[in-house]
C-alpha cells in the first residue's frame, strides 16, 4: 500500500513556566506524542514542538517572591519540565520558551502586520491599580467582600456563593492580594485586537471541519451572541515583549504563547538541513498543522489564533484537537487526597508506559474528561499490557532461545490467521488516525485474546517435551512470535521503550508497513523479561508521596503545584486572631427542622434551624451537596452568634459549618452522639 509522504506540524499547549508538570498535563502530551508516533512509525514527515510559556503577571510574582528573576525561574522550570517529557518519553522535535528570541520577532512582526491592516485599536480603560506595588491588577488579583450577599474572601470578578458578577471596586473592602493595599481606579491606554471584523471568517473557519463537532457547536454560541474586541497589553511591570512603538506597553501572555508555536518551529528550521519555515507557514502550504489542546483554552486556539493567521498573512490550521479535563477516582485532582500527582512523583514509584498505556486505552475524539481510577488503571495494565501481550512473547520465546537455537521455522501452517493480524492493521492504523485510541487499542486486545488462545490450544511446553512433536513445537513458537511482532508494531506508538525492548530481541526494526514481512528461519535474540506487574504498594506509595510534596510545597508557600490547586490556593492563611476573639465564636448544635430549595439559587439551600426553642434561618452553600429531604431531622454544629447578613434570597441569621473542596464533597459538620440542640460546643 504505497501511500505519499505528508508533512505534518503537531503541537501540544505550551505549559506556564511557573510550576511542575502533573499528569493533567500530561494526558495531552501522551495524546500528542502517541499520534506524533503513529505517523512517524507510518513513514510521514510528522515534526512536533511544544514549549514553555515563559511570559505573564503570575510568572514575574512568583520569580519575586522567590527572590529570583524571571529569567532564571523560567530556565530553571524548563528544565524540569524537559526533563518529565523525556522520562515520560514523549518524543519533541523541539521544545523551545517563549521567552525567545524567535518569538520576540515573529510577535512584533505579527502584531505589525494587524495593526497595517487596521484591525489594532487604541483605547483608555480604567482598572484596579495596587498603589502599594505600583500595578494594575487583573480581577483574580483581588478580594473582597461581596457587595451583594456580603460573604468574605470573594474574588474580583465574582461571588462564589451568591452567583453575583460586579466590577472589583463594587466590592466591599476590595484589596490587592499581593500587598492588602485598597486598590485605586486608574486609567490608562491599552490595545485591543479587532475580533468582531473577524465574525463571518470565523463563522465559516469554525464549520469547516478543523473542529470537533462539540467543540464547534460550543463556539457557535459565542459567535452568534457577538464578538467583543480583545485586549492584547498589559501595562508595565510585565514579564513579556514590550509593544514595537509602545513604550511601556506589553503584549498580553496569550497574544505571543500561540506565537511560540512557530517560533519553537522556527528555532528547529534553523538548526535543521531541509525544514523550512515558510513550507509550513505561508498561506499556500501544503503541510498540515494540528495543535492538541485542553478543553479550557479552545477560545484562545479556535477564534483569536486562526483570526491572527489569517490576517497577518499566514494559513491557519488543519485541525485544533481538544481533549478534556483528567479526573482521578472520579472527581478533580485533589491535594489533600493525593491525588494531584506530579509527573516526577509518578516517575519516582512507576513505569511511564503504564500511564501512556492507560491513557490510550481510554482516549477518544471527544473533549470528555479521562478518569484515571487508580484500582482500574492496576488491574487494566496488568491484565492487558502483562497479561495479554507480554505473555504472547514470554510463553514461547524461551523455547526458540533453548530449543532452537534462536531460530525461528521457515515456514508455518497458520498463514490465515497471521494474515488477519496484518489486516487489522488498517483498522487500527484508521483509529490512531483519527484519534480514536480507545478503540484501537481493544482491537489489539481482541487478537492479543485470539493469539494467547492459540498458545494454550496448541501447548508448545508440551509439544517441547517429545521428539516427534518438537518441530511443531518450533513451529507454533513461530507463528506466536509472528503475531507477537505484529501487535508490538500497533503498539510502538504507545509503549516505545518496551517495543524498543521488544525489537532487540525480534531482531526487526518493526514499521507499520514492514509488518507483513514475516519473520520466518530467521533468528532471535536471547529473550529477557519485557515488563513487570504494577503491585498495589506502588500506588500507595506514589499517593503518598503527592501528599508529602503538598505539605513540603505548602511550607516554601510559593510553589505553584500550592498555587494552581485552588482549593487550597485560593484561600491564604487569615490574618492572625487571638484566643479572646476566637473564644468568642459560639458554636452551637442546631437540628435542621426544614431544608428547602431557594428559586434561582445555585448553590444555596434555605435551612431552618432549631436551637432548642429558638429558630434561625440560615442560607447556606450547599445544594451541590445535599438534597434538602435529606438533611431534614439532621444535627449539624452551627456559628450561632455571626451578625445577621442581607443576602439577595434573604436574612442569615448565623452559619452552619461544613468542609470539603466543593461540589459533592461537601461535609456538614456533626456533633457527637447524644447531642441536643442548643447545647454549646467546646
Ligand atoms: N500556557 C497556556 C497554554 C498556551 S498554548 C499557546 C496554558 N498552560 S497550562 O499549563 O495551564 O495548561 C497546558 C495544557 O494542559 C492545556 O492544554 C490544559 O488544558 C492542559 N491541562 C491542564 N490541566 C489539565 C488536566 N487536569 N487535565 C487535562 N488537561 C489539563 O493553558
Ligand atoms: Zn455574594
Amino acid at each position: 500500500m504505497a501511500h505519499s509522504q505528508r508533512k505534518i506540524l503537531v503541537t501540544s499547549a505550551l505549559p506556564y513556566a511557573n510550576g511542575p508538570i502533573h499528569l493533567g498535563h500530561m494526558l495531552e502530551h501522551i495524546q500528542t506524542d502517541i499520534w506524533v508516533r503513529f505517523q512517524k512509525l507510518r513513514g510521514h514527515l510528522c515534526t512536533a514542538v511544544c514549549a514553555d510559556d515563559a511570559h505573564g503577571t503570575a510568572i514575574m510574582i512568583k520569580a519575586n517572591n522567590n527572590g529570583i528573576t524571571s529569567e532564571e525561574l523560567i530556565d530553571g522550570v524548563r528544565q524540569e519540565h524537559m526533563a518529565d517529557f523525556n522520562d515520560f518519553l514523549i518524543g519533541y522535535d523541539n521544545y523551545h520558551t517563549t521567552h525567545s528570541e524567535e518569538n520576540r520577532e515573529l510577535s512584533s512582526s505579527i502584531y505589525t502586520a494587524l495593526k497595517e491592516k487596521g484591525k489594532i485599536s487604541v483605547r483608555s480603560i480604567v482598572q484596579a491599580y495596587d498603589p502599594e506595588k505600583e500595578m494594575f491588577l487583573a480581577d483574580r488579583f483581588i478580594k473582597g467582600t461581596c457587595p451583594k450577599c456580603h460573604a468574605e474572601d470573594q474574588y474580583g470578578d465574582n461571588c462564589e456563593v451568591c452567583s453575583a458578577t460586579y466590577t472589583p471596586m463594587e466590592m466591599i473592602n476590595p484589596r490587592s492580594v499581593y500587598s492588602g493595599a485598597t486598590p485605586i481606579e486608574k486609567e490608562s491606554e491599552h490595545y485591543f485586537f479587532k475580533l468582531p471584523d473577524f465574525q463571518d471568517f470565523l463563522a465559516k473557519w469554525t464549520r469547516s471541519g478543523t473542529l470537533q463537532d462539540q467543540v464547534a457547536n460550543k463556539l457557535a454560541e459565542w459567535l452568534d451572541s457577538g464578538l467583543q474586541e480583545w485586549d492584547i497589553s498589559r501595562d508595565a511591570p510585565y514579564f513579556g515583549f514590550e509593544i514595537p512603538d509602545a513604550p511601556g506597553k506589553y503584549f498580553y501572555v496569550w497574544l505571543d504563547a500561540p506565537i511560540g508555536y512557530m517560533a519553537s518551529f522556527k528555532n528547529l528550521c534553523d538548526k535543521t538541513d531541509g525544514l523550512e519555515f515558510d513550507e509550513y507557514w505561508s498561506k499556500d502550504s501544503d503541510a498540515e498543522l494540528y495543535h492538541f489542546i485542553g478543553k479550557d483554552i479552545i477560545n484562545f486556539h479556535a477564534l483569536f489564533w486562526p483570526a491572527m493567521l489569517d490576517c497577518a498573512g499566514y494559513r491557519t490550521p488543519t485541525g485544533v484537537n481538544a481533549h478534556g479535563y483528567v479526573t482521578v477516582n472520579g472527581t478533580k485532582m485533589s491535594k489533600s487526597r493525593g491525588t494531584f500527582i506530579m509527573a516526577r512523583t509518578y516517575l519516582n514509584h512507576l513505569d511511564p508506559q503504564y500511564l501512556r498505556y492507560y491513557f490510550a486505552a481510554k482516549l477518544n475524539n471527544s473533549v470528555d474528561d479521562i478518569d484515571l481510577n487508580l484500582e482500574d488503571f492496576v488491574q487494566r495494565v496488568n491484565s492487558d499490557v502483562v497479561g495479554k501481550i507480554v505473555n504472547i512473547a514470554s510463553r514461547t520465546a524461551s523455547f526458540i532461545n533453548k530449543k532452537f537455537n534462536n531460530t525461528l521455522s521457515a515456514e508455518v501452517a497458520e498463514m490465515e490467521m497471521i494474515q488477519s493480524f496484518i489486516d487489522a492493521g488498517d483498522v487500527i492504523a484508521n483509529f490512531f488516525e483519527q484519534r480514536e485510541y480507545g478503540k484501537a487499542v481493544r482491537e489489539i486486545m481482541r487478537l492479543a485474546d485470539i493469539a494467547n488462545t492459540y498458545i494454550a490450544d496448541q501447548a508448545p511446553w508440551v509439544l517441547a517435551k517429545n521428539a516427534d512433536t518438537l518441530p511443531k513445537a518450533q513451529e507454533v513458537c513461530t507463528v506466536a512470535l509472528n503475531l507477537f511482532s505484529i501487535l508490538a508494531t500497533y503498539l510502538k506508538p504507545v509503549m516505545p521503550q518496551l517495543i524498543a525492548d521488544a525489537e532487540a530481541f525480534l531482531n526487526k526494526e518493526l514499521t507499520w508497513e514492514n509488518r507483513s514481512e514475516l519473520l520466518f528461519g530467521k533468528t532471535v535474540n536471547k529473550f529477557s523479561p519485557l515488563m513487570g506487574r504494577i503491585e498495589a504498594k506502588q500506588i500507595e506509595a506514589m499517593v503518598e508521596e503527592s501528599k508529602e510534596a503538598v505539605a513540603e510545597a505548602a511550607k516554601e508557600g510559593t510553589n505553584a503545584a500550592v498555587a494552581e490547586d485552588s482549593e487550597l490556593s485560593k484561600e491564604p492563611i487569615a490574618d492572625e486572631i487571638d484566643f479572646d476573639a476566637f473564644a468568642k465564636v459560639d458554636l452551637r448544635v442546631a437540628l435542621i427542622a426544614k431544608a428547602e430549595h431557594v428559586p434561582k439559587a445555585n448553590k444555596l439551600l434555605k435551612l431552618t434551624l432549631d436551637l432548642g426553642g429558638e429558630t434561625r434561618t440560615v442560607f447556606s452553600g450547599i445544594k451541590s451537596a445535599y438534597k434538602p429531604e435529606d438533611l431534614e431531622g439532621k444535627l449539624t454544629v452551627m456559628v450561632a452568634n455571626l451578625a445577621p447578613r442581607k443576602m439577595k434570597f434573604g436574612l442569615s441569621e448565623g452559619m452552619v459549618l461544613a468542609a470539603g473542596p466543593g461540589g459533592e464533597e461537601i461535609h456538614l459538620m456533626e456533633p457527637h452522639s447524644g447531642a441536643k440542640p442548643g447545647q454549646r460546643i467546646m
